[in-house]
């Protein structure tokens, strides 16, 4: 047996610690009360973790979202779709007068995405809706010019259901923009503990997934082009540091 089978043979037994220091979650969750505390504390997390996560990759976003404005339509005014919005993160990083439709199944994240609207008057908002990406059915076809989805492809059910709905709801030539944390090289030791934390960090982090391999579904989606870029984002002691970014166009 070589080192990385030896590995992955001890997986199931370090995710059985891991589990069982996290019990009171997986017994909260077989009583159904789980789910319903999480939606409602995640909001409250998040909006604490996404402003260091902001300050550590300031740059990257910066440089990300810096040929926004080349996806205005023929009005010169881009309109943006941002999918898992959350508390409102990306806002500062949107150029004036972009306007801006929310969309987050999760509707406690309100009170913290209000707060960002306030301090983000350069944005025109002008709708939110509660919609999880894989059913946008209220944004009509070819109506946006640029989706936004940054840290949520991995939590969503279905990566190639959003990526289906991304390219209906944008024009053509308009364009799909992520951020998102991915799975290690499998032969690493991130890989590793990726797999080891995977199923219990589903529970304390809404569903996230640390092993999703994004990349393949975005190579697989009909985009005519991918601009992608690997990262090993500057956040230490977390599994969530392999990131890709980038964009596509439809
Ligand atoms: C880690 S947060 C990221 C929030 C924000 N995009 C950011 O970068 O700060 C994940 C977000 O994805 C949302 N989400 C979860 N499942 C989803 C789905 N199926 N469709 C769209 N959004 C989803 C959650 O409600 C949450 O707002």
């Amino acid at each position: 047996m070589d080192s990385r089978s030896a590995r992955t043979a001890l997986v199931p037994f370090f995710q059985g610690c891991v589990k069982l220091l996290a019990l009171p979650i997986y017994v909260l969750s077989f009583l159904g009360y789980w789910d319903p505390v999480c939606k409602r504390i995640f909001p409250y997390f998040m909006s604490k973790l996404s402003k260091r996560y902001n300050q550590k990759l300031h740059k990257e976003k910066e440089l990300l979202f810096s040929n926004l404005e080349s996806f205005a339509g023929v009005s010169g005014q881009l309109s943006l779709l941002e999918i898992g919005t959350g508390s409102g993160t990306n806002f500062p990083f949107y150029p004036p007068c972009c306007q801006v439709t929310c969309t987050d199944p999760n509707p406690n994240f309100e009170t913290y995405l209000q707060q960002s609207m306030a301090e983000n008057r350069h944005l025109v908002f002008e709708r939110f809706l509660v919609s999880s990406g894989e059913d946008l059915h209220q944004v009509p076809d070819s109506s946006v010019d640029v989706v936004v989805c940054t840290l949520v492809l991995c939590s969503v059910h279905s990566v190639p259901a959003v990526l289906e709905e991304v390219l209906r709801v944008l024009r053509r030539g308009g364009a799909f923009y992520f951020m998102e944390h991915v799975a290690a090289d499998r032969s690493s030791w991130t890989y590793f503990w990726q797999q080891i934390y995977d199923p219990t960090w589903r529970y304390l982090g809404d569903g996230c997934s640390l092993i999703r391999e994004t990349w393949k579904d975005l190579e697989n989606a009909k985009f005519s082009e991918l601009k992608l870029r690997r990262i090993n984002a500057p956040l230490k002691w977390t599994p969530t540091r392999p990131h890709i970014l980038g964009y596509a166009v439809k």
